[in-house]
């Protein structure tokens, strides 16, 4: 195993030049076990992020072991591309559409979320003949072309990247309303924004406008039930598919459905996949009506590794154990217990501007005073790395990194979560002395 310094190093001599590791002094992790990741002296932290948000089943689950194993063991095909036949595909393909609300049938399998949203924006740009895609600012889609061109944030967009064809509604940020207005007072602006600029920044028809049900590198932004409600309406009105982003919030994790745009009852079109749906595979789906499935008819589409019998096998698992450990259960109740917690720590630390998110998806706003809301962003950072000392893991985002990210395994329990607000709490309590 390679020391830290060594690693260093090779990263700074071989890697891409962009800022890329969490915390002040780098973290190696090595193993893992359930909650917990271990680095390489051997010290446990309760992960509360899970990679970027990708542990749904906890890691290293023993059905996933036994199943990756039995696979090697029995020499069963590891790769074949979806032109010729395997099970674990098929199997998954019926799992993820019985998950689906209705209409959404036909299922296409990718290597990540990026691939998945590129596949979206095609197939509904295919279906309708129309180019644009609407995105929402503060929206993260992926890294490839399409996708980054349909990010909100110019931190992830590349210099002289072409950004053709897509056009950015107002966040449905209810903490710092682009409106001004009070959640409990507002007229949902943010969804007829979406319209109005249908009206001024296009020609009146759209392909698609794609949204995260949460917003997750956004800050863990959760927009009420009713934004979706309305903007869905809207779309469709001038013609264009809705694509829900579900690569963060899907596989159960907002505590009510398997997927979000379920719960929400979002008037989707297309859901886009990838992260906790795999627990770590790198899989990807693109969940689809027959519909638009019905317009590429006659057109390949074709992804070597998308359908892998592996990443297929373990997403299928994944599925199973969610469904077997009642794990969206528990990721309601979870969720409650720490949105609680989270919002008693509110009233005691004044660091903290706004608690939000749904099921075990929670983002911690950090602000310098509440009344100014100044980003309180060299604190996140310091948060994350007394929270890493005492052995807890967790994640930050939003624009100006100001946001704390709680996205742990949906297995967590009602010690870990304890232990995790007594741990935020006294690092806090460091930070303000
Ligand atoms: C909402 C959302 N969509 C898409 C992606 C891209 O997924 P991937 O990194 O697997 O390509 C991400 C990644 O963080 C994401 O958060």
């Amino acid at each position: 195993m390679k020391s830290n310094e060594e690693i260093t190093r090779i990263r700074l001599k071989h890697f891409l030049a962009t800022p890329n590791h969490y915390h002040k002094e780098p973290l190696q992790l090595v193993r893992a076990q359930g909650m917990y990741v271990y680095d390489e002296k051997g010290k446990r932290y309760l992960d509360c992020v899970g990679g970027i948000v990708c542990i749904s089943a906890g890691h290293n689950h023993p059905r996933i072991k036994k199943k990756l194993m039995e696979l090697l063991s029995e020499d069963q095909i590891q790769h074949t591309s979806v032109l010729y036949y395997s099970s674990p595909a098929a199997e998954l393909a019926e799992m993820i559409t019985a998950e689906a609300p209705k209409g959404l049938d036909r299922v296409a399998f990718t290597n990540s979320g990026s691939e998945a949203n590129e596949l979206a924006f095609m197939a509904a740009r295919h279906a309708t003949g129309e180019t644009i895609i609407m995105n929402l600012r503060h929206s993260y889609h992926g890294g490839t072309a399409a996708a980054l061109a349909n990010c909100g944030h110019h931190t992830w967009r590349f210099r002289a990247q072409p950004v053709a064809s897509t056009v950015s509604a107002l966040e449905p940020n209810c903490y710092r309303c682009p409106f001004g207005k009070k959640p409990d007072s507002c007229s949902l602006e943010c969804a007829k924004n979406v319209e109005t600029t249908i009206q001024t920044a296009t020609h009146g028809k759209i392909a698609a406008f794609i949204a995260e049900p949460v917003m997750g590198v956004g800050g863990f932004i959760a927009p009420p039930k009713d934004y979706f409600t309305e903007v869905a309406r809207i779309v469709h009105n001038y013609g264009g598919k809705y694509i829900s982003d579900e690569v963060q919030t899907g596989a159960g994790r907002g505590g009510g459905n398997f997927l979000m745009t379920k719960e929400l009852e979002i008037d989707a079109d297309e859901i886009t996949m990838a992260k906790g749906f795999g627990n770590g595979a790198a899989i990807g789906a693109v969940l689809m009506k027959t519909e638009i499935s019905e317009s590429l008819r006659g057109k390949m589409y074709f992804n070597t590794f998308g359908g892998d019998p592996f990443q297929t096998a373990q997403s299928k698992v994944t599925m199973e154990i969610i469904r077997d450990e009642k794990l969206v259960e528990n990721a309601r109740a979870m969720g409650k217990v720490l949105m609680d917690g989270l919002k008693d720590l509110m009233k005691k630390h004044k660091l903290i501007g706004d608690v939000r998110g749904r099921g075990l998806m929670i983002g911690i706003e950090l602000v310098k005073d509440r009344e100014s809301k100044a980003y309180a962003t060299d604190e996140a950072a310091r948060l994350m790395d007394l929270c890493r000392e005492k052995g807890v893991l967790i994640g930050k985002g939003g624009l100006f990194g100001n946001v704390m990210r709680i996205a742990p395994p949906l297995t967590i329990n009602r010690d870990e979560i304890s232990g995790l607000l007594k741990t935020l709490d006294e690092s806090l309590d460091q930070l303000s002395h």
